[in-house]
């Protein structure tokens, strides 16, 4: 389903007439919405979540650009917000049976992908847990005016792009030839890619996290994989479930980040043989979980190209990786 264009409700093929198109990444055509590229079936959930979705002040949201630590986000916040119903995080939990894309589900790319189906979100205990690639500008407004919460979670351009250019080599090599990496770099850089450009989607977070730093929270990659310990703590601060004292000395705070751990994660059955709708298998959401690997892949033009665009961008509001 994921690579098929011609399951589009009437409203998404109208609007898809009327926006600027390139060639895509898996899909043949991506479309410019709201400043951001989509593939067609993806802006069909966009514009469903966009009109349906109704946002409790008690909702949680995660958002990332894609391959910028999405499962990792979803799976400490998943452990973090459970931690009462599941105390002992080594029998039973469910994070050891599910990926965690299964346990937080994606807005766009998930529970609103299908144009015949609105889902009934209201049977979801609170606090629930979503999340979705949308650009601050383009989330569904009811979000905006409620005091429910952001994470967002970015990544060095360079480490996204290489993880996208492997993740989107493995989901079209069973249809078609892999992306030259030059082709893929050039396209990403002028932003067009699936939610990009990164640069704006980044920017846009980060501005509305400085302006009410109670709604959104701002967390990068690197930072959190440098210091993890601190970052748990600080996410639970900022969702209102702070650890206790008591919760730190009994180690609850290392349980969780070792249970989310790319290595443990990555080990687990569900993990290495599991598939997710869409027929995408669970394991190409695990690759390497490291800072850096770009230094692998990307020639020093491609580096100094692609760092000038984030000087340009970004620097200027305080921003840099
Ligand atoms: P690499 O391809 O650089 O290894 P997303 O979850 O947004 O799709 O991002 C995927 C990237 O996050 C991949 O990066 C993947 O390996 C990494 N990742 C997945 N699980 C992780 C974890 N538990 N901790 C740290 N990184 C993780």
């Amino acid at each position: 389903k994921y690579l098929q264009e011609n399951d589009l409700g009437e409203e998404c093929k109208e609007l898809l007439t009327t926006l600027p198109s390139e060639k895509g990444w898996i899909t043949t055509h991506l479309y410019q919405y709201q400043g951001f590229w989509f593939a067609p079936i993806i802006l069909q959930g966009v514009l469903s979540c966009q009109k349906h979705f109704q946002a409790l002040d008690t909702d949680i949201l995660l958002v990332t650009s894609p391959k910028s630590g999405t499962t990792w986000l979803k799976a400490l916040s998943f452990a973090l917000i459970n931690r009462n119903k599941y105390p002992n995080i080594y029998i039973n939990h469910p994070l050891l049976t599910t990926n965690p894309h299964e346990l937080v589900p994606f807005w766009e790319i998930g529970l609103y992908c299908d144009k015949d189906l609105i889902p009934d979100l209201n049977t979801l205990s609170p606090p629930r847990i979503f999340s979705t690639h949308l650009s601050y500008e383009s989330l569904p407004k009811s979000v905006k005016d409620s005091t429910c919460k952001v994470v967002y979670l970015c990544r060095d351009p360079k480490d996204t792009f290489v993880s996208y250019w492997h993740f989107i080599n493995k989901l079209r090599s069973k249809n078609s030839e892999t992306i030259p990496l030059e082709e893929a770099f050039e396209r990403f850089c002028r932003g067009v890619n699936p939610y990009g450009p990164i640069w704006e989607h980044v920017l846009g977070y980060w501005k509305k996290s400085l302006e009410n730093s109670e709604k959104v929270m701002f967390l990068k990659y690197e930072e959190m994989k440098m210091k993890p310990y601190f970052y748990l703590k600080e996410i639970a601060n900022f969702l209102e479930c702070p650890f206790s004292k008591e919760e730190e000395s009994k180690g609850v705070v290392d349980d969780i980040l070792n249970l989310c751990s790319f290595e443990k994660l990555s080990n687990l059955e569900v993990n290495k043989t599991g598939k997710m709708s869409f027929d995408i298998e669970n394991k190409c959401f695990f690759r390497l979980g490291r800072v850096g690997d770009w230094k692998n892949l990307l020639t020093t033009e491609m580096i100094e190209h692609i760092n000038t665009i984030t000087e340009k961008k970004l620097v200027k509001h305080g921003l840099s990786f």
